[in-house]
């Protein structure tokens, strides 16, 4: 029990450090949540930063939500502090206590989770996030089509309750943190992702 406490206060702090505000200091680019949707994620680090940047700041994102997970295991931590530790790691990238709880929208951080919690969930959700990002080349649209049938692929590869209710959770926050996306999808307003310039637009 002790270990799982402690693994989920480690998973929010290692959650709260944001890797777009950090990598764009060290690379001497602009903040983040001063450019393009204000979001210090990848998708908008790539938007005026660049691939090399937004590929750092995906790799720190996923880490923060891997790390706890892998640990957990290590530990030997079962199903309900695991779903804690990962609901933890993705509350601190949304509410970062070291900026000022103004965070991201967790995409990557959860992607993270789902690839240390099991693998194959991971895969199954980043092939879908690729499937979709390769058809329609829109980040938000991407990641709200894979985190809404991320509930389903953990039930289909570890069907534990604890850990559905935490995806569940986690797909239902990330949604909240779209909302602006949302918005823009359905007025046709939301920009499509475009590697081959190093932007989005
Ligand atoms: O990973 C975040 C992405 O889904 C949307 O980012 O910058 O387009 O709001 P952004």
């Amino acid at each position: 029990m002790i270990t799982s406490i402690l693994l989920v206060g480690a998973a929010y702090l290692l959650g709260s450090v944001s890797s777009a505000i950090i990598v764009c200091r060290l690379m001497g680019l602009p903040d983040p949540r001063t450019q393009g949707s204000n979001n210090p994620g990848a998708t908008n680090v790539l938007r005026f930063g660049g691939k090399r940047a937004a590929a750092i700041t995906l790799l720190g994102d996923s880490l923060k939500g891997l790390l706890p997970m892998l640990i957990g295991h290590l530990l030997g931590v079962g199903p309900a502090g695991l779903a804690a530790a990962g609901l933890a790691a993705f509350l601190g990238h949304l509410y970062p206590i070291f900026f000022g709880f103004q965070g991201g929208k967790g995409v990557a951080t959860a992607l993270g989770v789902q690839f240390g919690l099991y693998w194959p969930i991971g895969l199954g959700v980043a092939a879908i996030w690729l499937f979709v990002a390769k058809v329609l080349k829109i980040s938000s649209l991407s990641a709200l089509i894979s985190m809404a049938l991320a509930p389903l692929i953990v039930w289909l590869f570890w069907p534990e309750p604890v850990l559905v209710g935490g995806q569940l959770l986690i797909s239902l926050l990330l949604f909240w943190r779209h909302r602006s996306n949302i918005r823009n999808l359905l007025s046709g307003a939301e920009g499509r992702i475009r590697l081959d310039t190093d932007s989005e637009g």
